[in-house]
């Protein structure tokens, strides 16, 4: 069975083709524009999914060596996500069921993110652990088969990643900070800026007090150094994501003891993170659970996430109406 699956819930508009559970295609364009305002501009991001829409798509038809008279089914995301951008690719899927008479297959960007675990052969298995950690959300999920899943503890602010941008747009950086102060904290010492620990009951996390925390910490160190950011950029960086990194994995095996479940995966935008990356393997050896993290294509937005998601509601008999409407959040 292959599938054409569209994915457009934030600002980059991506296109996939899977066939039988396995990618052929993926195609990301990432919109760099949004850089220049600090942040996604909703309504920049929605027109720009209307110029690449239809180019992403052929190039996903065409890196796949399939015209569109081979797709049986399409897929997109369904929400959480804004509007104008989901509507772009939603009604570009849904029109191009209705015109083929094709099933219709909704995707919740969550769940699609969990399945960017069951891109590549090394999958978990089942029950696991799973902490999405993205621009919008953070959550640790217990995964207990491929459609099911139950939420054990989710942020009360602030997403990590939206902890990172933020701290990263403090330190001068431009929007999407994350990538940027990951790459520059190599080397940096991770005490050299002691911030404080979130405190926050159960499996719950909080991120906005680590923003307003550094903002007062660099207003003071600046008072008595103008150059203190400049002069220990990489220091700062490293003791940002420090504290960020073992908050979300403090959490998650936490959540590990709780369940007795020793097999998880990390998922979303910021499981590209590489000082996550590495603690979490190296945290899963030491507590002899096993680890899964997405390769790098399949962390950040992307359609083969919701291809590999939408085959497996394909399989259970689970496609929508093509009367059925997408929504910014649940
Ligand atoms: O999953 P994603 O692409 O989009 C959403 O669904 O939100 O995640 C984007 C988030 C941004 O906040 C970005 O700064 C963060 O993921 N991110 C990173 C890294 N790469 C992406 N954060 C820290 N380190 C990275 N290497
Ligand atoms: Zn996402």
């Amino acid at each position: 069975m292959t599938l054409l699956a569209i994915e457009s819930s934030c600002d980059d508009t991506a296109a996939a083709v899977c066939t039988d559970g396995e990618l052929r295609s993926n195609v990301v364009s990432s919109q760099k524009e949004h850089a220049q305002w600090g942040g996604v501009i909703p309504e920049l991001a929605s027109r720009r999914h209307l110029t690449n829409i239809v180019p992403v798509v052929e190039q996903a038809l065409a890196n796949a060596g399939c015209t569109f008279g081979d797709i049986e089914a399409v897929a997109c995301t369904s929400g959480p996500g804004l509007i104008g951008s989901l509507l772009v690719g939603h009604t570009f899927a849904r029109s191009l069921a209705l015109a083929h008479n094709l099933p219709f297959i909704e995707v919740d960007h969550m769940e699609g993110h969990i399945s960017s675990l069951f891109v590549d052969e090394r999958r978990p298995t089942f029950p696991f652990l799973c902490l999405t950690v993205s621009g919008g959300h953070t959550q640790i999920a217990r995964v207990t088969d491929p459609l099911k899943s139950e939420v054990l503890g989710r942020t009360l602010d602030d997403a990590a990643g939206e902890a990172f941008d933020k701290a990263a747009k403090l330190l001068g950086f431009d929007y999407p900070g994350g990538p940027l102060l990951d790459k520059t904290s190599l080397g940096g010492d991770i005490h050299f800026l002691p911030l404080p620990e979130p405190r926050v009951e159960g499996l719950d996390f909080s991120f906005s007090g680590l923003k307003t925390a550094l903002l007062y910490s660099l207003r003071k160190k600046q008072a008595e150094d103008p150059q203190f950011i400049q002069s220990h950029l990489a220091d700062i960086c490293a003791s940002v994501q420090h504290r960020i990194v073992t908050a979300l994995l403090d959490k998650l095996f936490q959540a590990a003891r709780e369940t007795g479940i020793r097999e998880m995966g990390i998922v979303g935008g910021v499981s590209a993170n590489s000082y996550l990356r590495a603690q979490f393997m190296a945290r899963c050896e030491a507590e002899q659970c096993m680890g899964y993290i997405p390769a790098f294509a399949y962390c950040t937005d992307n359609a083969a996430m919701i291809a590999i998601a939408a085959y497996h509601k394909w399989q259970a008999g689970q496609t929508s109406a093509v009367s059925a409407v997408p929504y910014a959040s649940r």
